[in-house]
């Protein structure tokens, strides 16, 4: 039974404030769970509590206050129950009063806190009798939008190695092309140009988007996998959409222009991802491309915010092939649980995802691996906000040789 539970301010990737909540049981068994934080949010997220200043203390004070007193005693296996709890605690539509910060902590804290206990590996105690793989990685290895200083309006250029037998095989050709991508823009620019963006993704200093996905591409092919690592990208195309058009590579765009922009993009490379190609209210432009991008994962993050009020609307209206999964975006492991199992019920490509503001705590790698997940999405493979999945993900390879298979 839950004996206590505590949050307090830590601080994120970012150098930013956020909220790490501890679950003790008996016996002073206790683990943490860490709420991550974006830049680039949807609007329909649920609302992180955090005062004008940058502290995380008024959900320090949620989870101290309220939390601890509502979930004292219950069995930490209910996590059903819990979440339930706090989501009843809370009371409104978007978690603004306990706050999604305070409660995505806990609720992590709480199913770790529970394997712990039970002497299992946290994957395991998450998806039970779920079939276990390793989701296939995809690494945004040169960020723009609002992850970088550059000028690019894409947020994210991904590298997605499918074709391999082992999960560790693919990371560590991914991490090739990121030491081919650097030695291409020290050749090309200086050597001050790699530094790094929010994600650990080179920013060097580019303006279009076909500039980048050639420097990427290239980078791709100098190393050899042309044939087994195929490109993503995700615009975040919220970001850069003004009064009803989108403004990119130095014009501004109609919606409609944009489909043909991305068809044309598409036909030059092999972008097989592509993440809130438009407007986070545009459910219906996200359906012509995904019908007309035949060999692409359309995917919905801003769009869903991992809220299956909104995935409902994506799937009637066929939408995306592809959803990002982001606790922190709903506020409870239950609620990003049904929103998943919905997901899969309809055929649709599963993205476990971190935020561009992380810490340590690696929870998403399992998370990933329990819910036989399609794909994770963490970043480049540098910084150790980033690693700590990846590396995971690798100890789970090494330790349970579970099959890696492309599912595309
Ligand atoms: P965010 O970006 O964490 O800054 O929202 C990540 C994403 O858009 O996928
Ligand atoms: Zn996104």
């Amino acid at each position: 039974a839950i004996k206590k539970v505590k949050g307090m301010e830590i601080i994120d990737s970012r150098g930013n404030r956020t909220i790490r909540t501890f679950v003790t049981i008996e016996k002073g068994i206790s683990s943490f769970g860490d709420a991550p934080a974006g830049a680039s949010k949807g609007s329909r997220e649920a609302l992180e509590l955090r005062d004008s200043k940058g502290s995380v203390k008024p959900a320090v004070d949620a989870v101290n206050n309220y939390i601890s007193t509502a979930l004292s005693g219950l069995d930490v296996r209910r996590q059903r129950e819990i979440d339930l709890t706090m989501i009843k605690l809370d009371g409104t539509e978007n978690k603004s009063k306990l706050g999604a910060n305070a409660m995505i902590s806990t609720s992590i804290a709480i199913a770790k806190t529970a394997a712990l206990g039970l002497g299992m590996d946290i994957f395991n105690y998450i998806g039970g009798g779920r079939s276990h793989s390793i989701p296939i990685p995809l690494l945004n290895i040169l960020n723009g939008g609002l992850h970088a200083g550059n000028s690019l309006k894409i947020q994210e250029f991904l590298i997605i190695p499918v074709n391999f037998d082992k999960f560790s095989e693919a990371l560590f050709a991914a991490l090739d092309v990121y030491k081919t991508l650097k030695n291409l823009i020290t050749e090309r620019f200086g050597k001050i140009y790699t530094a790094l963006g929010d994600e650990g993704g080179v920013a060097p200093p580019l303006e279009k988007t076909e500039d980048a996905l050639d420097l990427v591409y290239t980078a791709i092919k100098n190393s050899g996998y042309e044939d087994k690592i195929f490109l993503g990208m995700d615009a975040a195309a919220s970001d850069f959409y003004v009064d009803g058009e989108y403004e990119i590579d130095g014009s501004k765009k109609s919606p409609d222009d944009m489909i043909e922009y991305y068809a044309n993009l598409a036909n030059q490379y092999p972008i097989i991802y592509l993440e809130d190609p438009f407007d986070e209210n545009d459910f219906k432009r996200f359906s012509i491309l995904q019908s007309k991008l035949k060999n692409t994962i359309v995917t919905g993050d801003d769009l869903y915010t991992t809220n299956v009020k909104y995935l409902k609307k994506g799937i009637e209206e066929k939408s995306t092939k592809g959803v990002i999964v982001k606790p922190n975006q709903i506020g409870t492991l239950t609620e990003t649980f049904q929103f998943f199992d919905l997901a899969r019920e309809n055929s649709i490509k599963t993205i476990i995802s971190h935020r561009s503001g992380e810490t340590e705590d690696n929870f998403i790698a399992d998370l990933a691996v329990a819910l036989n997940s399609d794909f994770i999405k963490t970043g480049a493979p540098a910084r150790g906000e980033r690693t700590s999945k990846y590396n995971r993900l690798l100890e789970i390879e090494n330790n349970y040789c579970l099959e890696y298979k492309n599912k595309l």
